[in-house]
């Protein structure tokens, strides 16, 4: 059973990492082998899906991306997985852009251009989206938008199988908000949402991680 975890965040050791190492704990508990990607790593170098139509050409390889990137070796351990989470900071109302390219390459060439009925990739692969935001509560998230928005962007991996979000709200973005324009944020609120929410969905995404390895073992 593997689990393969993907960090959209280019810090490795702020709310979503965190969140992630949560889960990918969770999923080892479960009996998983894990793995973390991080995919601002500075040697990873990728773009988004090229066009090339490679996964499309007939008698061609489909289901998996063969652009020859850096992406390509991690696109293959994600269709291989068994269980798949994606994390992200939301960025100007969007997942990170290095996610969003992630997600170009992982989804297109599961798309069958044939027929909307069959899938491509047979396999099902239980998967979650871990999505930060500053976002203070459920009613803004949703005067927003942010459940099109975000969460369309999410269930596309429910093309694998079953797949959740998981979201964690007002989060504590700066070590120290004295030094940051960022007037509109109460800093002691802020802390106090920090030391009481955020334990809580570390919780719930390490429960999410053991859940989906127990569903994935099913
Ligand atoms: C470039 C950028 C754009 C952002 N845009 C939004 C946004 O549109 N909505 C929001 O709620 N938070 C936004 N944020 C805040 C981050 O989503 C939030 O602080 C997140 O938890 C950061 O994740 P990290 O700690 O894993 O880096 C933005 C942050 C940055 C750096």
């Amino acid at each position: 059973m593997k689990a393969l975890f993907i960090n959209g965040s280019p810090r490795k050791n702020k709310n979503t990492a965190l969140l992630l190492e949560q889960a990918m704990g969770g999923a080892r508990e479960a009996g998983a082998e894990v793995e973390m990607i991080n995919l601002y790593d500075r040697g990873l170098n990728y773009k988004g899906c090229m066009s090339c139509f490679a996964c499309k050409v007939k008698g061609g390889r489909k289901g998996v991306c063969s652009f020859k990137d850096d992406l390509q070796a991690i696109l293959e351990k994600a269709v291989e997985a068994d269980v798949l989470v994606c994390g992200s900071p939301v960025y100007c109302s969007y997942p990170s852009a290095n996610l969003r390219a992630f997600m170009e390459r992982l989804i297109f060439p599961a798309v069958n251009y044939n027929d909307y009925s069959h899938p491509v990739v047979n396999k099902v692969i239980h998967s979650a989206t871990i999505y930060t935001m500053n976002c203070p509560n459920e009613q803004v998230y949703k005067q927003i938008g942010y459940d099109v928005l975000l969460e369309q962007s999410a269930r596309q991996l429910g093309m694998f199988g079953p797949t959740e979000v998981l979201l964690s709200m007002d989060t504590y973005q700066f070590n120290d908000y004295s030094r940051y324009d960022a007037g509109r944020f109460d800093p002691v609120a802020k802390q106090q949402h920090h030391d009481e929410q955020f334990p809580k969905d570390l919780a719930a995404a390490r429960a999410l991680g053991r859940r989906l390895v127990e569903q994935a073992a099913q």
